[in-house]
Parts: C-alpha cells; sequence; structure tokens
C-alpha cells in the first residue's frame, strides 16, 4: 500500500483510546430478592445517556424507547462516535420476536469505485478517513424513526426533547471528554488536516458547561418534525449547499433516498442457547458464530482452558485467521452481494475450518484463504426493560470525531464511514481489514461493518445483552464477552474488565492484547512466533441476566455507567 497503515492507526487509535484519567464507573447490583420481572438495566458510555435511558423507563417506556432518547443524547454528549452524522444497528427483542434495524450509512449517488484512488491507481493517503469526502449518508435518524414507528410507546418528541436540552442548555463536560477533544484537535494541527473541527470543539473545558446551540437547533427540527426534520426540509438544504461549497457529494437527493432496513437477524445455536446477532452488512454476526463455535468444536472432550491463558489465545486468534479470511471474501452489503450466511455458520463447514489448527504452532498466514472456494470508535449500549425486552445497540461516525467535519449551520459532525469500503482490493483499510469485490464501492451500498450488537436468549429469555466499539476488534470484544459471561461465569464488570486480545490474519501472526494478560502468556505465545501488540481496544457495555437477576457492567477504562433498577 502506498501510504503507511502504521501511521495512520496511530494517529486515530491513540486519540481514540487513550484514556490517561482515572474513571468514575458505577454498577449496581439489584438485592438478591428482587425478580427479573419488573427489573431493568442499562449499560451505556456515559453518564448522560444512562440517566436519561433509566428515566424513560421509569416515566413507563420500554428498552426501544429508551434507546432512541438515549442514541440522541450521545449525539450531544459523545462527540467522538454518539451522532446524527453517522449510523449503526439496533437488535431488538419484543415479546419474544426478534428484528434487526439496519441504519448504516451507504455511499452517495456520486460516489464510485476507484473514487479513492489517485491517477495511477493508488490510494489517496487519508482521503477515506477525514475530511468531506470520507463521509456516508447519515442513518441514525431513519433508523430512530423506524424503531420508533414499530416499536416505541412514548412520543417521539417526548424522546428526542432530552438531546435537545443537552445542546441548548448544555452539559459539564466531564474531564476526560475534553482530554480527548484537545488531543484531537493538537493531532489534526499536527498533520496539517484542514478540516472546521476547532471551531466547534476547542471551546470546551473540563468541568465547564459546553452548549452547541446549532446541534440544538437541528435536534430540535428532529423532535418537531420526525425523520423529515433531517432528511428534508431546512436541514437537508443546510446538508446539501455545506456539501456543494466544500466538494462533497452528498445531496438532497441522497437525503431523501435514504431509508433504514428492518433485515432478519442472525439467529444460530450455541450449547443451551439462541444467539441473536447482527447479520450482513455486519461482518460481526457471522464472525462471533464462526468464533464461538469453532472454540466448541476444538476444546470438545478436552480440559477447559484457563482463561487468558497462552493455549487460550493461541486457539482463538488461529480461529480469528479463519473468520478475518472469510470476512474479506464473502461479506459486503447483502442488497449488493450474494452473502451465503448459511454456509458460513454452518457447523460442519466450520469444523472444516479449524481441523487444521494445531495448538503447538502458528498457521501459516498466506496459507489462509477464504473457505468456501476450497479512534477506531463508535459507541454501544445494551438495555432491558422490565418486561424483558432488550436492546443492543452500536453507532458510529467511524474513528473517533468522524470527518472531523462539522456540518455549519446544523452542529453535527459527519461521519467517515467510507474507510470500511474497500478502496481497492487486497489493500487495508485503517483497521487492517482487506476486502475486493464483495465491499467495493457503489452508489448506495452500504460499506461493510464488524458492529456486532449481540442478544443471546435461554429457553426464549434475555441471557446477555452485549456490544462494544472498535472497528474489527470489535468482534473480538463481543465474542470473548460472550466466552467470559457464559464460559468462565464471570459477574458483568469482569466480563467487560478482563483483558481481552484480537487477531484478524493481518497484520501476520500479531496478536492485540489488553493490559492483565500475565508476562508468561505473553512471552509462551512470542514464544510460539507471534508479536504481541498492547494496544487496548473497545469499551463493552453488557447486561448478564442470572436467573432472573440482572447484573450490568459498563468498562471501568471509560466513561460508562450501568444500571439496575
Ligand atoms: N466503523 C466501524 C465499523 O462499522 O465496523
Amino acid at each position: 500500500m502506498k501510504y503507511s497503515l502504521i501511521v495512520v492507526l496511530s494517529f486515530f487509535m491513540l486519540s481514540a483510546c487513550s484514556a490517561p484519567e482515572q474513571v468514575v464507573h458505577k454498577a449496581s447490583l439489584a438485592t438478591q430478592n428482587e425478580v427479573s420481572i419488573g427489573q431493568s438495566a442499562v449499560a451505556m458510555p456515559d453518564a448522560f445517556s444512562a440517566d436519561v435511558a433509566q428515566q424513560i423507563m421509569l416515566d413507563g417506556g420500554n428498552a426501544i424507547d429508551a434507546a432512541i432518547a438515549a442514541q440522541f443524547v450521545l449525539a450531544v454528549t459523545l462527540p467522538e462516535a454518539g451522532n446524527i452524522g453517522g449510523g449503526g444497528f439496533m437488535l431488538v427483542y419484543k415479546d419474544k420476536e426478534s428484528d434487526f434495524i439496519d441504519y448504516r450509512e451507504q455511499a452517495p449517488l456520486a460516489a464510485h469505485r476507484d473514487m479513492y484512488l489517485d491517477a495511477h491507481g493508488d490510494v489517496v493517503p487519508y482521503q477515506s478517513v477525514i475530511g468531506i469526502l470520507s463521509s456516508g449518508v447519515p442513518g441514525t435518524v431513519a433508523g430512530m424513526w423506524l424503531a420508533h414507528e414499530k416499536y416505541g410507546t412514548l412520543p417521539w418528541k417526548d424522546l428526542v426533547d432530552p438531546a435537545v436540552k443537552l445542546a441548548i442548555e448544555g452539559f459539564v463536560m466531564p474531564q476526560k471528554l475534553a482530554g480527548y477533544i484537545s488531543r484531537y484537535s493538537k493531532r489534526l494541527k499536527d498533520k496539517g488536516f484542514d478540516v472546521n473541527f476547532d471551531d466547534y470543539f476547542a471551546s470546551a473545558k473540563a468541568g465547564e458547561v459546553f452548549k452547541q446551540p446549532e446541534l440544538g437547533a437541528t435536534l430540535a427540527l428532529i423532535r418537531d418534525e420526525g425523520r423529515d426534520g433531517f432528511y428534508k426540509g431546512k436541514t437537508a438544504k443546510i446538508i446539501a449547499d455545506f456539501m456543494a461549497n466544500n466538494k462533497g457529494l452528498i445531496t438532497e437527493q441522497d437525503l431523501a433516498e435514504y431509508e433504514a432496513k428492518a433485515r432478519q437477524p442472525i439467529s444460530a445455536k450455541w450449547r443451551e442457547y439462541d444467539v441473536l446477532t447482527s447479520p450482513p452488512p455486519s461482518s460481526g454476526g457471522i464472525a462471533i458464530i464462526q468464533w464461538l463455535t469453532m472454540y466448541d468444536q476444538l476444546t470438545k472432550g478436552k480440559d477447559k482452558l484457563e482463561h487468558n491463558s497462552a493455549p487460550y489465545v493461541h486457539l482463538l486468534a488461529e480461529a480469528g485467521k479463519r473468520v478475518f479470511a472469510d470476512r474479506a471474501e464473502y461479506l459486503g452489503d447483502p442488497d449488493f452481494v450474494q452473502v451465503p450466511v448459511s454456509e458460513l455458520i454452518d457447523p460442519d463447514y466450520i469444523a472444516k475450518r479449524g481441523a487444521n489448527i494445531s495448538m503447538d504452532s502458528i498457521s501459516v498466514t498466506e496459507l489462509i484463504k477464504p473457505g468456501l472456494k476450497e479512534s477506531e470508535e463508535t459507541t454501544h449500549f445494551s438495555i432491558i426493560d422490565k418486561w424483558g425486552n432488550a436492546v443492543s445497540n452500536t453507532t458510529t461516525i467511524n474513528l473517533g470525531f468522524g470527518s472531523g467535519v462539522v456540518v455549519e449551520g446544523a452542529g453535527f459532525l459527519l461521519n467517515d464511514e467510507m474507510d470500511d469500503f474497500s478502496a481497492k482490493p487486497g489493500v487495508a483499510n485503517v483497521f487492517g481489514a482487506v476486502g475486493g469485490e464483495a465491499n467495493e464501492i457503489h452508489p448506495k451500498k452500504r460499506m461493510l461493518s464488524s458492529m456486532t450488537p449481540t442478544i443471546v436468549l435461554k429457553d426464549g429469555k434475555v441471557s446477555v445483552v452485549t456490544g462494544s466499539p472498535g472497528g474489527t476488534t470489535i468482534i473480538s470484544s463481543v465474542y470473548t464477552s460472550i466466552l467470559n459471561a457464559l464460559e468462565f461465569n464471570m459477574s458483568a464488570q469482569e466480563t467487560v474488565d478482563a483483558p481481552r486480545f484480537h487477531h484478524q490474519l493481518l497484520p501476520k501472526d500479531v496478536i492485540r492484547y489488553q493490559d492483565g494478560l500475565t508476562p508468561q502468556t505473553v512471552k509462551t505465545l512470542e514464544d510460539m512466533g507471534y508479536t504481541m501488540n498492547n494496544n487496548r481496544f473497545g469499551d463493552l457495555h453488557t447486561i448478564i441476566n442470572r436467573d432472573g437477576q440482572l447484573d450490568a457492567g459498563s468498562e471501568s477504562h471509560g466513561r460508562g455507567k450501568s444500571i439496575v433498577f
């Protein structure tokens, strides 16, 4: 590749992940005599969204009402990933039926396959990750509108209004967010990127009230006019004019034609559980089913591997190699390419894929081919209401603070989701993921995602609700959280805080891991030939139902808050 992936990664991922301050985390467990009926829980990426989601449910709203309100609050209080300028996936389990609302961004009508290549056919550095050309058509408002039409019980206005107030009246800027904004701003300057991020965020000071009047006005239009308050009329015109004046691609027609889509979630048996998870255009659902199934197949009849021991990490890294080889070849927007979902999650196929894994040595990366033919940012929340309904919602503007571009006059940050397409076959995106034809750019196509909101059921009741940000590492955060909760019986807090690791085929034999793996485990893996890259990732928000007792956890390193009530 023409430009250095390492440079791009370090720019965005350091900005997205470093969180030096001590976190205030609150997780509460309900008392032992409470039962699941009547008990609710939220596990959210910040305290503002947690408090609003709780209040909506105390006011009689269900989990979907709470999710919609939280999504809009996060657009105000978690600007690095919460959004109205991006997209996401909402997995719903309501009255024993499941649904998946795909509000992923899509390529503008004027986009084309080679739009990020120069005259020599090389990828133009940074163009798909920073600045106005990196944005797909936002899907969030349409997604929330569809969720409300299908499942909402409280008035739409009541769900958007808390966000309007937080934007107009302001909120006290958390120290961590202020630090993140200033590091991001410095890096933009250091790299010479010409975006207007500072015009909107440079005034943020820790401990002081931070107001966003333009965003407040945009949210007020959404509150008062619903979906059309964003995709038509004043806001649509502001977005289209801003694009036209700055050589961007998104037009009023792009906005008017955007539709959120309800899709069938992937549902697969794993042990005594039914795993409900994300279908394409997410790659994550197929990946976690492959990963969990391969783990069981390769450990069956053997002594249980010690959590986070070298053999455990190695086995799951080997599985990951195969998972990501399939991801690169087969996965894309199902409205444009045929994704062989049932073949990819067929246990017999998965058994064949894992058959040549050795516990003693690393398989040769170059020989791992797709199987059928032979800021990093984002944010997630999990909710269960007192009726036992659940929402697992992951939303994103891609890297921390997205494209770095704020729509002038509308006050919201635009995504840089176009980088999740494959700009050129075999050339890695910012997450190091490669892709081919299935994920090439096409007008109105949705870029492949790793977002994996997931709900695990046991006997029709919600057992685990989980999800995380983190680009391709999302998939590892999600499947390891399921293993932590259900294989290792950890509490929700232990589940989200246990050190994790991630391997994705490329870069070759590199395992990314978090502090907490023992030095002995790291050394054993290095001796096997792995390069161990200590670089934390993700921000899990998980709720576990243990025999009617809810337990919720939000990662201690972040700004999250979880409540059982
Ligand atoms: N933008 C990260 C993802 O959707 O995978």
